[in-house]
């Protein structure tokens, strides 16, 4: 085996208790605010704000520290145009058919149907890929967790975006192979998440969601 280990000092961030309980409360009150958004306004988000919320994506945990993600950031008017149309496409078919009636019944409180405009409207789309490997010069290299690292990539950028002001909505076109060709991806890089970003529409709504408080979502071990 390699012994490839070497170390640098952690630098940890230390805050006071009641620091601490502020922060905490106040993330959540920022996060508690998050919402899927699919009315946006066509305002452009200046390149550097998304370049960051990007970094705070790939500063996140992965397998073996693969980092086994590609993100593209779209903002060209005639491939979101192609995005839209091709993901209209899937998703016409998913809702004539496609879809099971039990899986439409639990989307039928969100409003949602084939129409895609806010793959145009929104100023960007980050078109995420999972990588289950990589090819280099050496040839093939194994990937680890790869689903569970790239959502964890996935949740930093959805923070990060929340915490500068901007919104997004996760979309999954089913299927959304599509966006493999569209964007011209190695065969290895699989389409993993489509999140539209940018400003909310002045006349934006939200469906009417309920949130599980504390006590549905957390079994307590211990005093
Ligand atoms: C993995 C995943 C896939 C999703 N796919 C879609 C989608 O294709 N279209 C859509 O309108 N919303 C999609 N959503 C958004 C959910 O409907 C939304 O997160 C949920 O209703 C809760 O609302 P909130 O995000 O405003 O809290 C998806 C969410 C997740 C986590």
């Amino acid at each position: 085996m390699m012994n490839n280990y070497r170390t640098i000092p952690y630098q940890p961030i230390r805050f006071s208790e009641e620091e601490m309980m502020l922060r905490a409360r106040s993330f959540f009150e920022l996060m508690q605010k998050r919402r899927s958004v699919r009315h946006f306004s066509e305002r452009p988000v200046p390149q550097g704000i998304l370049d960051y919320v990007l970094q705070t994506a790939g500063s996140a945990p992965s397998g073996a520290n693969r980092q086994p993600w590609t993100f593209c950031l779209v903002t060209d008017a005639e491939l979101k145009r192609r995005i839209r149309q091709a993901a209209e496409e899937e998703e016409y078919k998913a809702y004539h058919g496609g879809m099971p009636q039990e899986w439409l019944n639990d989307l039928s409180y969100l409003g949602t149907d084939w129409h895609k405009e806010f793959l145009e409207t929104a100023p960007a789309l980050i078109v995420v890929f999972r990588k289950p490997y990589d090819i280099d010069e050496q040839g093939q290299h194994k990937n680890y967790y790869v689903q569970e690292s790239v959502g964890l990539a996935c949740g930093f950028l959805l923070a990060a975006i929340q915490y500068c002001g901007l919104v997004a909505l996760t979309h999954t076109p089913s299927p959304m192979n599509f966006l493999q060709g569209i964007l011209q991806r190695a065969e290895w890089e699989k389409p993993y998440l489509l999140i539209p970003v940018g400003y909310p529409a002045d006349d934006a709504e939200v469906p009417d969601i309920h949130r599980k408080n504390l006590s549905e979502i957390v079994t307590r071990f211990g005093p």
